[in-house]
């Protein structure tokens, strides 16, 4: 067993700009019953900590707090009642919070396998992003083979694997993304569109002149209704944020709930059409059906990963204590793929 009790971490102390990141030290306390000491071996950067730093994220943690989305780490140190057989082994989770930390006590159900040959910054890309993307494509949306969707925002870090996973189901990707993005979107598989084009939804239009099963669309605001105009008889919008309200003053909660009221509406209506929002926390109060159903879709990632189905888009890598610089990276807008957060040297 390691003896690593002083960790380091970054800690988010208020409304701040991403250099006001502050890294610490601490004691980490052992681990109590049923958990366990995961070294972190990546970490990564979430659209969520953009709207973390801001205050605007919906489940919005008081400051000060430790950000992280998720991670992938070494367990080092079990607590009672944890197999002991788990130490030296690599896992990943999905924490929301607490990642950005050499080290973190986790609660050991919470822990998947990565399998063996599996590189840790290639599974920390497909942790959140992964899950997300495979629960809206096949829990969802459930587009059949050789049906079209469109994935919005198509270099992000959800965006890159929804459209791998999609391709690989059969199903045709039309993706939007700043022109610099372009070439990569499309060697991922999907046709890429500008969405700054004044024209975008004329385009996609052309591109599915009968509409298309399923829009996946995280940017909400008032082009949801043109997501929701692109659909076919029998399609699903699949909307699962509001990128465009970030940067608002004013309730974090309330563009969602806008939101939620819409689609609510719009099911309501009989349109052949539906509407749902996809929320990753959904049904965490049933704690056992929801670690079994993300143990159950991440290993399907993770074995897409691993056949060399699925390729990590790894935008950037930069040590923990650079958490800043990563963060600033993942704000620019220069980005394809996931920033990864990695421990210092
Ligand atoms: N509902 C859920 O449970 C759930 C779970 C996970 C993620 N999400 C959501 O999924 C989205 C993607 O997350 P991520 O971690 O993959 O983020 P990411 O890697 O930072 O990617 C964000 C993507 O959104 C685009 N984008 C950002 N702001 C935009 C705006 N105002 N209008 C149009 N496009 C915009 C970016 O384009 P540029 O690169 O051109 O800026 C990029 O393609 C986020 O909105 C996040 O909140 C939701």
């Amino acid at each position: 067993m390691e003896k690593a009790t002083v960790i380091t971490e970054v800690v988010l102390p208020g409304r701040v700009e991403v250099d006001g990141l502050q890294l610490r030290e601490r004691e980490l306390p052992a681990p109590a019953a049923g958990q366990a000491v995961l070294r972190m071996d990546a970490t990564g950067v979430s659209f969520a900590e953009q709207q973390m730093r801001r205050g605007k994220y919906f489940d919005q943690p008081p400051f000060p707090f430790v950000p992280g989305y998720d991670v992938v780490g070494t367990v080092v140190a079990t607590g009672p009642g944890v197999d002991p057989a788990m130490e030296g082994r690599r896992y990943a989770a999905a924490t929301k919070v607490g990642s950005w930390a050499s080290h973190q006590v986790i609660d050991a159900a919470d822990l998947v396998p990565v399998p063996d040959g599996v590189d840790a910054v290639d599974a920390e890309t497909v942790v959140v992003n992964g899950i997300t993307a495979w629960q809206m494509l096949h829990r969802a949306a459930r587009v059949r083979p050789g049906g079209t969707v469109v994935v919005l925002g198509a270099n992000g870090g959800v965006g890159t694997t929804l459209v791998q996973l999609a391709r690989h189901a059969g199903i045709t990707v039309i993706g939007t993304a700043s022109t610099r993005h372009h070439e990569a979107v499309r060697a991922l598989g999907a046709t890429p569109v500008d969405y700054r084009d004044p024209q975008l939804y004329q385009r996609i239009r052309e591109l599915a002149p009968g509409g298309v099963d399923a829009v996946f669309d995280h940017v909400g605001g008032p082009g949801i209704v043109d997501s929701w105009r692109l659909l076919r008889r029998g399609g699903t919008l699949v909307s699962y944020g509001t990128a465009a309200t970030k940067d608002e003053e004013g309730d974090s909660r309330l563009p969602v709930l806008k939101l939620l009221g819409r689609l609510v509406l719009w099911n309501a209506l009989p349109n052949g059409r539906s509407a749902t929002f996809y929320n990753f926390w959904a049904g965490k109060r049933r704690i056992d059906a929801f670690r079994a159903r993300l143990r159950e879709d991440l290993t399907a990632v993770f074995g897409l990963l691993a056949d060399g189905v699925l390729t990590a888009q790894v935008a950037a890598r930069f040590p923990l204590s650079e958490a800043p610089a990563a963060l600033a990276l993942a704000e620019s807008g220069t980005v394809a793929g996931k920033v990864v957060i990695v421990p210092d040297a």
